[in-house]
């Protein structure tokens, strides 16, 4: 190997060249080369250098790859940082000490790839990519998200071995446009592969297939030798039916004077008699194979496609799918794993989607990068419309970067070699220009070489949309704001001003225990022309599986090392700040639907509901009307049961017949039960699974789950006539064998991270609420009767509190009353709470459940009987926080193995927790596994609780979700089972 010095790519120091997006890299196309290579993933020698400049030493260790070295047992850890640079250099300059993985191994090139083109194709290292072979340069790549191919015909000689050298240089230019909110990392994340083509080759394969069934492939063909051979020539085929050769493309190409020869084009079409369309409901897809023929009609090569007939455009300010106004129901996701970082297998992703088609999601976009090509054979497969983004954020230095010409070249390269690698997909709808990048003259630059490559796709750029969501530019056909309060997005569709689909790119941020008012975007999006829906923020909760006795990732090796998105002891989700990094953001890593091991968090329940492809339109005397919510499905898919739940604890169900509808139908279908005249409160719930098996889920699995409501409570007339005896202590605390604490007020919450970051929880720190000091006024003591008037004092206020126990029906009433001044007008909560005896395990509910289930959050929780142990109530947020409560409650009663213990009957829906935990113990620890349960139950009753909101990133709830100041009341007994 040659001193570093002398080394050409490490003289070029094109870690700090921006001008240089790459060197001896071969161009991106959509001629897909993974089946047929010689895979070159394993362990590869390793040594981590200080700098890129640093000569290798002579001791290696090892490394996997694809992975990063960050999680492989190097002293270079994980650092997550949300907007700021981790280092103070300005662009395009990094700091000194640069860590540098050095790779090596030796390839074995097959004999027979003699006369060969042989290509290494390298599938994604950050951030630049030095290639040697023998120690003789090959190239250079930046742009760390897409695969980097070079040819070694030159420098490997097929039936030898040759030693393949990767440089991987952490730091450099293109880390300022890769500023991504996420962990850094440094590592090789992709496959790596070696493979070979005959010198005649197709170079690139474009297809276009539309709708009606017309297909259009254009090849580009090139030879290595460089002329072109005389005689070549296409063929194609699509499941068995030949493609023509457009002869009048051939004609018009050969009399050409502009073409010269060195670069070979040919078109072939086929009309395709009675399509099935491409969606994502049904994406049925076709396979292509295109051939390149010598002149003696031997095949040169062979380029395999699947390809999903579908039409996308905007007219006026809609999105249309096939001509159909879809609602994108999308989430934004990052390529992650807790034990190995950016690295996921095609397992992994099509886990990934396939939960997310559980959960009624159609849309992602693919924040903020291009993912690994499986991922959008699998969106073609399963049905997902994708929004493909560019590996452009230069977040910290957004503004300066956006018009340097120094970085032109960088945000073309990035946007045309996405379009090149992905415009077959059906899946991708939409490109991206990038993230948070502010907007410059960089960004037309791409679009404009985007728009010319690919005229069949709206390109969107939330930077763009910025300026005015009906502005005219040429980086965003879609408004696509992030977090646009509802009543904005409201306003704008009705203004008669909108010009563009108005789709979210983000929305919803789901750090923690989160996601209020979902329910009521989407019912606003649904009535409302000219919205179209938005994509959830994020995915995942990115924690990393941590050691905590030493605090090193656990790496592959933690494989099995959680369940049920909970750590195994002795492991935690490490978020940024748990590597030892001093500049970090802490737990808003931790912003996903699912744990980070996929495990789904209750939201995915509410997010399930509210995309219900089968609704429950309304309820009449003969029976409740049925609507069809899909774009383009019948109903025929799926099937349904009744289930009655009625307030005497009585569950009935019975088979649904789902009538033949199509998409935007209604039916009426009779009731199946007959309604009995007793029982109180009643409700029909349509439970809708799979009918068969789907690609994504077995026969059986459940859809949606949606209700109505049958008939109303009866107001129940409370007269309270003492039969028994209250024992209270001398703060007028109650006596019960089975409270270890009495019931007292409550007015506070673990604050959640929407709490915290929206600046409640400070202000509710500042007024004191976690621990008001309880001062007794008076208490009044009556046979069977105790009545308790206290004052509970703090820095905001003082709240009078009345509570009034009568023994009552072999149990107590408790009839309380709180008011809250007018200075405490938006605390957490209005309520009781209590604590039990230990081993009172297990809680029975009538109520919304069995989720998780919040006032603003609560659309996807049915009401029912549920029952389930005390321990599973709970949610394990990453940092725990206010968690496990049940929304509707209307009693509930809390047993012992022996059917002993507490039963509870509420005066109206409420909103109800049972945990281990007391909301001062989980706002005293940082993470999951620092909570140490309690043997009893902490039981919150409440009169009032506050909405969750998504102010942690975004607009807070709704003020018709907050407690307000002023008098509440409520009402619940006590009885021993
Ligand atoms: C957006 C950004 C995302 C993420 C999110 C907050 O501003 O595009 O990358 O940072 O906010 O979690
Ligand atoms: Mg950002």
């Amino acid at each position: 190997m040659t001193d570093a010095h002398l080394d050409p790519l490490i003289a070029l120091r094109p870690w700090q060249a921006p001008e240089v997006t790459s060197w001896g890299r071969l161009p991106m196309s959509a001629v897909d080369r993974r089946s047929g290579a010689v895979p070159l993933d394993g362990d590869w020698r390793f040594q981590l250098l200080p700098a890129p400049d640093a000569q290798p030493g002579e001791v290696w260790s090892s490394s996997y790859v694809p992975g990063v070295w960050t999680l492989q047992g190097t002293d270079d850890l994980p650092q997550y940082l949300n907007v700021r640079m981790p280092f103070a250099e300005f662009p395009p300059h990094v700091p000194a000490a640069n860590p540098t993985g050095v790779y090596e191994r030796e390839v074995d090139v097959p004999a027979e790839w003699a006369g060969r083109r042989i290509v290494l194709q390298v599938g994604a290292a950050e951030s630049v990519l030095l290639v040697h072979v023998d120690g003789r340069p090959v190239g250079i790549s930046k742009d760390s998200h897409l695969a980097a191919e070079f040819d070694l015909t030159p420098v490997v000689r097929p039936g030898d071995r040759a030693t393949v050298r990767l440089t991987v240089v952490k730091w450099s230019d293109a880390s300022h446009i890769e500023d991504q909110d996420q962990w850094w990392h440094g590592g090789i994340t992709r496959s790596v592969l070696l493979y070979a083509t005959d010198p005649l080759h197709l170079a690139d394969v474009t297809v276009r297939a539309r709708r009606g069934g017309d297909l259009l492939v254009e090849c580009r063909v090139r030879d290595a030798g460089g002329a072109l051979p005389e005689g070549w020539y296409v063929s194609g085929e699509l499941d068995g039916q030949l493609l023509t050769q457009d002869a009048e493309f051939d004609r018009a190409n050969a009399e050409d004077e502009r073409v010269s020869g060195f670069l070979g084009e040919a078109r072939l079409r086929a009309a395709v008699p009675g399509v099935r369309t491409w969606n994502a409901e049904t994406p049925e897809l076709y396979g292509l194979t295109v051939r390149l023929h010598r002149a003696d009609g031997t095949v040169a090569d062979t380029s395999r496609h699947r390809v999903g007939f579908r039409d996308v455009e905007i007219v006026g300010r809609d999105l249309l799918v096939n001509g159909e106004r879809v609602f994108i129901r999308g989430v934004n996701r990052h390529d992650f794993h807790p034990l190995t970082g950016r690295t996921v297998s095609y397992d992994d992703m099509r886990a990934d989607l396939v939960l997310l088609k559980r959960f009624g999601f159609n849309a992602i976009r693919t924040a903020h990068y291009p993912n690994d090509p499986a991922l959008y054979d699998l969106a073609d497969e399963l049905g997902f419309y994708v929004v493909d983004e560019a590996d452009i954020e230069s977040h910290d230095h957004a503004h300066e970067i956006a018009d340097d010409p120094r970085y032109l070249g960088a945000f073309v390269d990035r946007v045309a070699r996405m379009v090149l690698r992905d415009k077959n997909h059906p899946s991708v709808v939409i490109w991206s220009l990038g993230n948070e990048s502010d907007y410059g003259a960089n960004h037309d630059a791409a679009a404009g070489w985007g728009r010319r490559h690919d005229p069949t796709r709206p390109v969107q750029y939330e930077g763009a949309a910025k300026r005015g969501w009906a502005d005219p530019d040429l980086a965003s056909d879609i408004a696509c704001p992030m977090y646009a309060p509802l009543e904005e997005c409201l306003a704008h569709a009705l203004s008669g001003t909108q010009t563009k689909p108005l789709i979210q790119c983000e929305y919803s941020h789901a750090m923690g225990n989160s996601n209020g008012t979902l329910a009521d975007h989407w019912a606003a999006i649904e009535a409302t022309p000219g919205l179209q829906g938005g994509f959830i923020w994020e995915f995942w909760d990115h924690g990393i599986l941590q050691r905590v006795n030493d605090g090193r990732p656990a790496g592959r090796g933690g494989a099995g090392l959680y369940d049920n998105g909970v750590a195994a002891p002795g492991h935690r989700w490490a978020y940024g700040g748990d590597f030892g990094e001093t500049d970090h953001d802490g737990a808003f890593i931790a912003d996903g639907v699912v744990f980070p091991d996929r495990t789904p968090k209750p939201v995915m329940f509410e997010h399930r509901e509210i995309a219900a492809p089968v609704r429950i339109a309304c309820f009449r005397h003969e029976g409740v009307v049925l609507a069809n919510h899909q774009h383009f499905r019948g109903l025929d898919w799926l099937s349904g049961e009744w289930e009655l739940s009625l307030a005497d604890g009585t569950t009935r169900t019975a088979p649904a017949e789902l009538p033949g509808l199509r998409p935007g139908e209604t039916a009426a279908v009779p009731l199946p039960f007959e309604l009995p005249a007793e029982g109180g409160e009643a409700w029909l719930t349509l439970r809708v699974t799979t009918a068969g098996d789907e690609p994504w889920a077995p026969r059986g699995t459940v859809v949606c789950l949606p209700q109505v409501r049958l008939r109303a409570a009866l107001p129940s007339a409370h007269t309270r006539v003492p039969d028994g005896v209250v024992e209270v202590d001398e703060e007028g605390l109650l006596v019960h064998p089975l409270l270890t604490a009495a019931p007292v007020l409550s007015l506070w919450r673990a604050p959640t991270d929407n709490d915290e970051l929206g600046g409640m929880a400070a202000r509710w720190r500042d007024w004191g609420l976690e621990a008001p000091a309880r001062k007794v006024v008076s208490v009044r003591r009556d046979p069977g009767r105790v009545a308790v008037v206290s004052e509970y004092v703090c820095a905001g206020g003082t709240v009078r509190h009345e509570q009034a126990l009568t023994a009552m029906d072999g149990g107590l009433i408790v009839d309380e009353s709180a008011e809250l001044p007018e200075a405490l007008h938006d605390v957490a909560r209005v309520g009781t709470v209590f604590e039990t005896v230990p081993g009172l395990n297990l809680l029975e509910w009538f109520g919304q459940g069995p989720w998780e289930s919040y006032p603003d959050r609560a659309a996807g929780a049915p009401v029912g009987h549920h029952c389930l142990p005390v321990d599973e109530l709970f949610t394990p947020y990453l940092r725990p926080q206010e968690s496990g409560g049940r929304h509707g409650v209307r009693r509930f009663t809390l047993s012992a193995p022996d059917a002993t213990g507490l039963a509870v009957r509420l005066d109206r829906p409420r909103q109800v927790s049972v945990t281990r935990h007391r909301a001062a113990g989980l706002a005293a620890v940082a993470h999951h596994d620092e909570l140490v349960p309690r043997a009893g139950c902490v039981v919150h009753i409440d009169a009032a609780h506050r909405g969750l909101g998504t102010a942690s990133c975004g607009p807070d709830t709704f003020a018709s979700y907050l407690v307000a100041a002023g008098v509440h009341r409520w009402s619940w007994s006590l009885r021993v089972l």
